[in-house]
C-alpha cells in the first residue's frame, strides 16, 4: 500500500528535477524526509556532499548552521532551509559578537580558536578551524602546539575530545539542550530493563551519561557501529531521527531512543521544523534562501576548507 506521503514525495522529486536541485538531509530529519534524500549523513558527511555537488540548488534539510555551511562554501548556488527558523541551541549559545569581544579581551593569549560546526557564519569567521563531533580529535590533534586552543560552542563535546587527546582547551560553555537531557538516572534505568543492550551516545551528551556509554561518536559513525558490533541490541543517546536510519540500516538489529527524565525519547524542535509540505514550497518558490555577508562569508570559508583538507 503506498504510503500518505507518497504524493507529496513524488511532488518533490519532480520539483527537485526541474530544479537541478539536491536533497541533503540531515539523520535528525523526520523519516519521510530522509527517504527522498539524494543523501542522508551528519554535518561532516553533509558538508563533503554540499561542496562536491554540480546541481544548481541545494535543499537543505537540517538546521540553519548546516545550510549556512553549504551556502559559504557554494557561494553561486541557491541554498534553501525548508524553515527559516531551524536554528541550534549551541549556535544561540555563542553570538558572534560575544566571541568576538572574548577574543579582543584575551588578545594576549594568541588563541587558536577551534569552532564546533555548531555555530553562525559570524562565528566560523572568526575562527581558525572548524569540527564535528565526526572529526574533532583529529582537528584538535592537527592544532598547533604553540597556542592555546579556544574550543566553541560545545563545552561536552570539548570536553569529550580533551579526552581523547589529552590536550588542554579552554572551553566555551554552551551546550546542546536536546543531549544534556540525558541524565545518569535516565539512562540507568533503562538500561536495567535491557541489560543486554549496548549504549551509543552523541559527545554532546554529559559526561555522567558518556561515561555509562560502549561508544561515543557521530551520528554517522552510530550507523557503522550498530553495523560491526556483536550486540543485537542499542539504546542511542542521541535525537530519536537517528533511529529511522538505524532501522532502515541494520533492520536486524533492536533500537531503544534514550530515554530523558521527562520524555521517552529526545526531540530536537529545530530539526522537526522541516516537513514534507515546507519542502516542497521550498523547492516550488526558492524560499526561504539562505544568504549572508559576502565578507562574512569569505573569512568563514577558510577554516571551513582547513576543516575539509584536514579530515579527508
Ligand atoms: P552530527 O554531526 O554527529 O550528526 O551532529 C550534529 C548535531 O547537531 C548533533 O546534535
Ligand atoms: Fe543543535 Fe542540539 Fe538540535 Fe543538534 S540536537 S541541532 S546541537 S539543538
Amino acid at each position: 500500500m503506498p504510503s500518505k506521503y507518497a504524493n507529496l514525495q513524488e511532488e518533490i522529486l519532480d520539483l527537485k528535477k526541474s530544479r537541478n536541485a539536491i536533497i541533503l538531509v540531515h539523520n535528525y530529519q523526520l523519516g519521510e524526509i530522509q527517504d527522498i534524500a539524494d543523501y542522508v549523513g551528519d554535518s561532516l558527511g553533509l558538508a563533503y556532499r554540499a561542496r562536491e555537488t554540480n546541481a544548481d540548488v541545494i535543499a537543505f534539510c537540517g538546521v540553519h548552521f548546516m545550510a549556512e555551511t553549504a551556502k559559504i562554501i557554494n557561494p553561486e548556488k541557491t541554498v534553501i532551509l525548508p524553515d527559516k527558523d531551524a536554528g541550534c541551541s549551541l549556535e544561540l549559545s555563542c553570538p558572534g559578537e560575544e566571541l568576538a569581544s572574548f577574543l579582543k579581551d584575551n588578545a594576549n593569549k594568541n588563541y587558536y580558536v577551534i569552532a564546533y560546526i555548531n555555530c553562525s557564519a559570524d562565528v566560523k569567521a572568526l575562527s581558525d578551524c572548524i569540527c564535528t563531533s565526526g572529526n574533532a580529535v583529529k582537528i584538535v590533534e592537527s592544532a598547533p602546539d604553540d597556542r592555546p586552543i579556544l574550543f566553541v560552542p560545545d563545552q561536552n563535546l570539548g570536553a569529550w575530545v580533551m579526552e581523547q587527546t589529552g590536550r588542554k582547551m579552554d572551553l566555551w560553555q554552551g551546550s546542546c539542550y536536546v543531549h544534556v537531557e540525558f541524565t545518569r538516572e535516565s539512562i540507568s534505568k533503562i538500561r536495567d530493563e535491557y541489560p543486554q543492550a549496548e549504549l551509543i551516545a552523541h559527545p554532546e551528551c554529559t559526561y555522567a551519561v558518556r561515561m555509562l556509554a560502549d561508544v561515543v561518536c557521530s551520528t554517522e559513525k552510530m550507523v557503522d557501529y550498530a553495523k560491526q558490533s556483536n550486540a543485537s541490541c542499542f539504546i542511542v543517546a542521541t535525537e530519536e531521527g537517528m533511529l529511522h536510519r538505524l532501522n532502515k540500516e541494520v533492520p536486524s538489529k533492536t533500537f531503544i531512543s534514550g530515554p530523558t527524565d521527562h520524555c521517552a525519547c529526545a526531540e530536537c524542535r529545530f530539526m522537526k521544523m522541516n516537513t514534507l509540505e515546507k519542502l516542497r514550497n521550498a523547492l516550488r518558490d526558492l524560499s526561504p534562501e539562505v544568504t549572508m555577508n559576502e565578507e562574512t562569508r569569505e573569512k568563514a570559508k577558510a577554516p571551513i576548507l582547513r576543516m575539509l583538507e584536514l579530515s579527508n
